[in-house]
């Protein structure tokens, strides 16, 4: 491998333009010279590293990347559209765009239990990219947003390292790790010297299960649609309020349970929506954000009016422990 495996540990802290602009020209010449003319492949999720990952790649080696995004169907609204705009119209990227969307709710469709719904949705998305990748000739690297939290996590064996791995036995591919040395922060600079979108390298942390832990139980299409419009809701009233960046992690949750209210003068047997909403620094713990309260009322006024299917709005005051983030 060309690039760094370890963090130095004099390396100072990427803070400005100009250290992003000098450790992005040094990542560019140790691609170029680790891969030549090769193709490297990439799962580009949308979300902060991956993203970062791309945009240095297609700087270093242009169309010799292959960006594969599989849209689970479980992706926030606007997250599929973003990355097909910024990559592939912006950047002029090689993007294959895989709409698998019915594959996986089909797979998932009765299944309620959380653990089991989470290995599926890993299981299927591991199969659609290897599908992709055999497609493809002359594929020798395969690109990971792999980030120094994640090597030290795995060291001290907290959680597997979510990046490696996972691909069948005969796909072997060298990797590519360009942010293997950064801390999150970090990417985040080295994101904004790329010009990527500021939505897109501060994003709030999104599991890779997507709105599927936030549909708890079995998921329908019916439901999730409704969490996808409430989470899309919450975060355009926390975007105008001034909370985006200011509070850790927000969503919605809309689990199975149905309660009787009123629209339109009729009786109507829907869902209730809950809000989500944490600070914390380490993940271990949480607590739970202090929301202006005419706010909460027009986000509630907002989601019951606009979403079918839900009828109620109700605001998680749980911290962790006792819950966890996510509901599942
Ligand atoms: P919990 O629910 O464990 O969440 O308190 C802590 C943080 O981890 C995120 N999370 C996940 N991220 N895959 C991920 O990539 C997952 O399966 C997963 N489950 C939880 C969660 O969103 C929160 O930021």
């Amino acid at each position: 491998m060309a690039s760094l495996e370890r963090r130095p540990d004099d390396m100072v802290r990427i803070t400005t333009p100009e250290l992003a602009n000098a450790f992005i020209d040094e990542q560019i010449k140790l691609i170029k010279e680790q891969v030549g003319d090769k193709k490297v492949l990439l799962a580009l999720s949308g979300g902060v590293d991956s993203s970062v990952v791309a945009a240095l790649l297609i700087k270093a080696i242009g169309q010799n990347l292959v960006c594969v995004h599989v849209n689970h169907g479980l992706l926030r609204k606007g997250e599929p559209e973003q990355v097909i705009e910024v990559f592939r119209n912006q950047m002029n990227a090689n993007l294959i765009y895989v709409d698998a969307t019915d594959r996986f709710l089909d797979k998932l469709a009765g299944v309620d239990d959380p653990e089991t719904k989470r290995m599926i949705i890993g299981g299927e998305f591991i199969q659609v990219f290897a599908e992709e990748a055999r497609k493809l000739d002359g594929i020798e690297f395969l690109a990971q947003g792999t980030i120094w939290p994640d090597i030290l996590e795995s060291e001290n064996g907290i959680k597997a390292h979510h990046n490696a791995g996972g691909l069948p036995e005969d796909m072997n591919f060298e990797l590519v790790e360009p942010v293997r040395i950064l801390f999150k922060d970090e990417v985040r600079v080295v994101g904004d010297a790329l010009g990527l979108p500021h939505g897109m390298v501060y994003r709030q942390p999104f599991p890779g299960p997507g709105l599927g832990v936030r549909c708890p139980g079995a998921i329908t299409r019916d439901r999730l649609e409704a969490v996808r419009e409430s989470d899309a809701i919450l975060r355009e009233e926390f975007a105008k309020n001034g909370l985006e960046g200011k509070v850790w992690q927000y969503f919605t949750v809309v689990p199975e349970f149905r309660s009787t209210g009123i629209k339109d003068g009729k009786r109507a047997f829907e869902w209730c929506c809950i809000v989500r909403a944490v600070n914390t620094t380490d993940v271990m713990t949480a607590t739970v954000a202090d929301l202006p309260y005419d706010l909460m009322c027009h986000i509630t006024e907002r989601i019951t009016h606009e979403v079918p299917g839900i009828n109620r709005v109700l605001y998680d005051f749980t911290p962790k422990p006792t819950g966890t983030v996510e509901f599942e």
